[in-house]
């Protein structure tokens, strides 16, 4: 039997207010845009790599990346996903922020294999810092929490199920795996990485700048 086609989506249309620096995707970490990085990662691992971005960036985005498809995303992070699974026809689809750069093969292998078997599932990682409930003062026990990354992989019909009930619904969530989830779908967890830091403000650009120069070294 083949194996099912798979495309990885990639979010880079957001406007990285809290960084301050311009579209997000577009901000350099050693000799590579954020952007680049992902797209990079996923070369030669799926069957093809779609980007969404904004409409102003469109054009200087295909000039600049070969190995992906750029479309328009939209003016949520929810809208530009489901953009993004309205252009591929993959049967599995790996749903990846631009934002985390620094993206292992071992990882992307982890979750393609994972969503073969389960249809749904998310890249997470075990809470190492106490919790503390601020309303009730308590402590939360940090045992069964976990947090959750991207990459998340899911067969394409349920994702695309999943934000068409959002969209109807008028719900959203800040992870596609929320959305499936409350179809009453099940999503099964995959070991995520310290690595896949999410750049959000200028101090994790900072951190990410310094962890680039011995990324890049690992990588040749
Ligand atoms: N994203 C997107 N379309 C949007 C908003 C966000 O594709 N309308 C993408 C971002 O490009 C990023 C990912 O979703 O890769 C996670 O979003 P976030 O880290 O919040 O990035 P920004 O929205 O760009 O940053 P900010 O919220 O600070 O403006
Ligand atoms: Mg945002």
């Amino acid at each position: 039997m083949s194996r099912p086609s798979t495309a990885a989506l990639i979010p880079a249309a957001g406007t990285g207010e809290r960084l301050g620096m311009g579209p997000k995707a577009f901000v350099c970490l050693g000799q590579k845009t954020l952007l680049m990085h992902v797209v990079d990662a996923f070369d030669g691992l799926v069957d093809e790599i779609v980007v969404a971005v904004s409409p102003e960036m469109v054009n200087e985005a295909s000039g600049r990346i070969s190995n992906a498809r750029m479309i328009v995303g939209g003016s949520s992070r929810q809208a530009t996903v489901l953009n993004l699974l309205r252009a591929t026809a993959a049967e599995l689809v790996i749903v990846h922020d631009a934002a985390r750069p620094f993206l292992e093969p071992a990882v992307i292998d982890r979750t393609l294999a994972a969503t073969r078997r389960h249809g749904a599932v998310t890249a997470a990682r075990p809470v190492v810092d106490s919790l503390i409930d601020t309303t009730s003062q308590m402590s939360v026990d940090r045992e069964k929490l976990r947090a959750v990354q991207t990459p998340q992989g899911f067969r394409h019909e349920l994702l695309l199920r999943a934000h068409l009930r959002a969209f109807e619904g008028g719900y959203s969530a800040t992870d596609d795996a929320a959305l499936v989830r409350r179809l009453g779908h099940e999503v099964a967890l995959v070991e995520g990485s310290p690595m896949l830091m999410k750049v959000t403000t200028l101090q994790d650009l900072e951190m990410a700048r310094a962890l680039e120069r011995s990324w890049c070294r690992a990588d040749t």
